[in-house]
């Protein structure tokens, strides 16, 4: 593992959760994103060499507005960055720790994600990333706004 790459925090409005990240903590907003495989609206704030990533639901169908009316807003995972996706899910599976996706998938940043179960965690939803790009890195094709 190489750090942390960001935490996701679920809200009902990117809007109306701006300007305690931006005004308040004073952090650099990077952009937005659409990741229409999760039916997510993503805000990126830069803090060091890690991100906020403030989540906000685009239908009734998204895992997070599923989270929001379960547990309300707040926390809903914590990234790490690895070197080694692939192999490092194949190593999970084979010592039994449960994963929601056993191969990786397409995420914000065309980063290459996959979650691991938090029941396998201790409650926290762990989702390991690899491939996060500099700041721009535009052109997935789940990402329309770039
Ligand atoms: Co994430």
């Amino acid at each position: 593992m190489k750090r942390i790459d960001h935490i996701g925090i679920a809200v009902p409005s990117i809007e109306e959760a701006i300007p305690f990240y931006r005004d308040v903590l004073g952090l650099e907003m990077e952009g937005e994103e659409v990741v229409e495989g999760q039916q997510v609206r993503v805000a990126f704030f830069a803090i060091g060499g890690s991100r906020i990533e403030l989540l906000e639901p685009t239908s009734d169908r998204s895992p997070i507005a599923a989270f929001l009316r379960k547990r309300g807003a707040g926390i809903h995972h914590i990234a790490y960055e690895c070197a080694d996706l692939d192999d490092r899910l194949e190593s999970l599976a084979r010592e039994g720790v449960r994963l929601i996706d056993r191969r990786a998938r397409r995420g914000a940043h065309g980063m290459r994600i996959a979650f691991l179960h938090p029941k396998g965690s201790g409650g926290v939803l762990t989702e390991l990333c690899e491939g996060s790009g500099p700041r721009g890195d535009a052109g997935s094709a789940d990402s329309p706004r770039g």
